[in-house]
C-alpha cells in the first residue's frame, strides 16, 4: 500500500490531498503543516479555507484514510511520496525582490525530507515553483548521500479557488514530469497510477522535468494575458462605445481561441496570476531574454492600469473628489466562491478611494472583518453590512446623484438606469453623465 504525506496544508495541499483520499480509499494520505493551528482547524468541523464541496469530500474520508497532523517529521519519515505545498511568495527582499519565488519554505522542507528519510522516496512538487528548482532540491536531497534513493517530480496543480473541488474530480489533464532514467520513470508511473484512479489514463500527460515546470508558469501567464488583452479591450470599448461583453462574445466564438477567460473586470487578482508572471519574468531576465521579459511584464502593467482607471472612474464621477462620501464595496475576495484575499483587486480599490478620504463600508460574505482590516492596514473605517442587495431606488436614498460602479459586470446596467442611479460598468457604454465630465487628473 503506497503511503502519502504533503508537506503544507494550505488551498493547494488540503483540497488535492483531500481528493486523492476520497478517490483511492486504500491509499493512506496525511497532510501535516507546523502551523499548528491550521492543522487543528482542518481536523475541526470549521475547515480553515472555504471551497464548495471540500467539507464533504472530508468528512468522508478524514479518520479512514486522510489524516491531518503536525507531527511533520514522523509522517515524512512514513511516506513512500511526499507532495510539497508549500508557500511560494514572491520575495521581498535581496536578489530578485519583486519578482523572483522565495524558496525559503521549499527549502526547509527539503532539508527536513533529507534528515528524517530512512527509505527511497518520492518527492513531488506541489507548489508552483522557478524552472529548475527541481536541480537544486535534488541537490538538497541527495547533500549527505545516506543510500537513500529520491526521485524528483513535478506535479502542478491547475485547480482555481472557488472551483477546486470540481477542478481536482475532473481535471483537464494531470501532468507529472520526471527524470527520463528508469528510476525516474517508474518513479512517474508510481504517481500517474495514483491519479489513474479517477483520471482517464490519456489526459495524465507525462514530460520531462523542465517542460512541467514551464508548462504550470506558461499556463497562468497565458490565461492571465487574456485577462489583460480582454481588459485593455475594455478601455478602448468605453472610448469608443463599443460593448466589451458583445466584442468578448464574439471574439470568443472563434474556435481557435475560446469563450473562456474573457471577462473584462476590474483586473485579475489571486495568489498565483501576478506571483507567476513576475517570476517568468525574472527568469527570462536571468537568461537575458530581455524583450521576452518585457512581454510578460505588460500583462501585470495592464492589470495596475485596469485598477487605477477603476478608481480614476469613481472619483471623476462623483466630482473629482470622493472625500467624506460613504462607499460601500460589496465583495472583497479576488473572485466569488473564496474567502481569499490574497492579491484581489479590491485592496488596491479600497486603497485608491481612502487614500482620496472616501468612507468606506465593506461586506463579503466569505470574509471576516478581521481579515478586511488587516488587509487595508488600517481599522477607523466605518463598518457595515448590507442587510439585503436589492438595489433601493435612489429616490429613497438621502444622496442624490447616487452611483454604481460594476468592476465585474454582473449588474443589469439598463435596469439600474431606469430607476434612477448613474452607473458605470467595465467596458460597457458609458453613461452620459460619466461619458460628460472631463477627464479625471493625471495620478
Ligand atoms: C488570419 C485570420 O486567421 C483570419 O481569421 C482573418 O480573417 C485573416 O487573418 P490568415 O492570415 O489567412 O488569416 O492566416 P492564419 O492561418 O491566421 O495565419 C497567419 C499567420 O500566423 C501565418 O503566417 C501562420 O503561419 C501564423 N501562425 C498561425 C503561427 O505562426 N502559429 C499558429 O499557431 C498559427
Ligand atoms: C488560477 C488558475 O486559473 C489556476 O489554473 C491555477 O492553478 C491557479 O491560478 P485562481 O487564481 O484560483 O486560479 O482563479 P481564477 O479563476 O483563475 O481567477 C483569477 C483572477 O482572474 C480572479 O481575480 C478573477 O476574477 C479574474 N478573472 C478570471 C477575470 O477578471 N476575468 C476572467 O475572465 C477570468
Ligand atoms: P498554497 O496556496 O500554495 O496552498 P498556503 O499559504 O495556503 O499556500 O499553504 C502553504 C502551507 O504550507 C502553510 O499552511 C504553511 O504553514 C505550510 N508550510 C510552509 N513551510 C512548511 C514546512 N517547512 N513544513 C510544513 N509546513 C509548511
Amino acid at each position: 500500500m503506497v503511503k502519502i504525506c504533503c508537506i503544507g496544508a494550505g488551498y493547494v495541499g488540503g483540497p488535492t490531498m483531500a481528493m486523492i483520499a476520497f478517490k483511492c480509499p486504500k491509499i493512506e494520505v496525511v497532510v501535516v503543516d507546523i502551523a499548528v493551528a491550521r492543522i487543528n482547524a482542518w481536523n475541526s468541523d470549521r475547515l480553515p479555507i472555504f471551497e464548495p464541496g471540500l467539507d464533504e469530500v472530508v468528512k468522508a474520508c478524514r479518520g479512514r484514510n486522510l489524516f491531518f497532523s503536525a507531527d511533520v517529521e514522523k509522517h515524512v519519515a512514513e511516506a513512500d511520496i511526499v507532495f510539497v505545498s508549500v508557500n511560494t511568495p514572491t520575495k521581498t527582499r535581496g536578489l530578485g525582490a519583486g519578482k523572483a519565488a522565495d524558496l525559503t519554505y521549499w527549502e526547509s522542507a527539503a532539508r527536513m525530507i533529507a534528515d528524517v528519510s530512512k527509505s527511497d522516496k518520492i518527492v513531488v512538487e506541489k507548489s508552483t515553483v522557478p524552472v529548475k528548482t527541481a536541480e537544486a532540491i535534488e541537490k538538497i536531497l541527495t547533500h549527505n548521500n545516506k543510500g537513500i534513493n529520491f526521485q524528483i517530480l513535478s506535479n502542478p496543480e491547475f485547480l482555481a479557488e472557488g472551483t477546486a473541488m470540481e477542478d481536482l474530480a475532473k481535471p483537464d489533464r494531470v501532468l507529472i514530469g520526471g527524470r527520463e532514467t528508469p528510476e525516474g520513470r517508474k518513479a512517474v508511473e508510481t504517481l500517474k497510477a495514483v491519479y489513474a484512479h479517477w483520471v482517464p489514463e490519456d489526459q495524465i500527460i507525462t514530460m520531462n522535468l523542465w517542460s512541467a515546470e514551464l508548462s504550470k508558469l506558461a499556463a497562468n501567464a497565458i490565461l492571465a494575458q487574456r485577462i489583460s488583452s480582454v481588459n485593455a479591450m475594455s478601455a478602448l470599448c468605453e472610448a469608443t462605445g463599443a460593448d466589451v461583453a458583445e466584442v468578448a462574445y464574439a471574439v470568443g466564438k472563434d474556435s481557435r481561441i475560446g469563450p473562456k477567460f474573457l471577462n473584462a473586470s476590474v483586473g485579475f487578482g489571486g495568489s498565483c496570476f501576478q506571483k507567476d508572471i513576475l517570476n517568468l519574468v525574472y527568469i527570462c531576465e536571468c537568461n537575458g531574454l530581455t524583450e521576452v521579459a518585457n512581454y510578460w511584464k505588460q500583462v501585470v502593467q495592464i492589470n495596475d492600469y485596469q485598477k487605477s482607471r477603476f478608481v480614476k472612474r469613481v472619483v471623476s464621477s462623483m466630482f473629482n473628489t470622493v472625500s467624506g462620501k460613504k462607499i460601500a464595496i460589496l465583495g472583497f475576495a479576488f473572485k466569488k466562491d473564496t474567502g481569499d484575499t490574497r492579491e484581489t483587486a479590491a485592496i488596491d480599490v479600497c486603497h485608491g478611494l481612502l487614500g482620496d478620504k472616501a468612507q468606506l463600508s465593506v461586506y463579503d460574505p466569505q470574509v471576516t472583518a478581521d481579515q478586511i482590516m488587516r488587509d487595508l492596514a488600517m481599522n477607523k473605517f466605518d463598518w457595515d453590512h448590507p442587510q439585503h442587495l436589492q438595489p433601493m431606488s435612489p429616490t429613497t436614498t438621502k444622496q442624490k446623484p447616487a452611483f454604481i460602479f460594476d468592476g465585474r459586470n454582473v449588474i443589469n446596467v439598463e435596469e439600474l438606469r431606469k430607476i434612477g442611479f448613474i452607473v458605470y460598468s467595465v467596458g460597457k457604454p458609458l453613461d452620459p453623465w460619466v461619458k460628460d465630465l472631463p477627464a479625471a487628473p493625471p495620478s
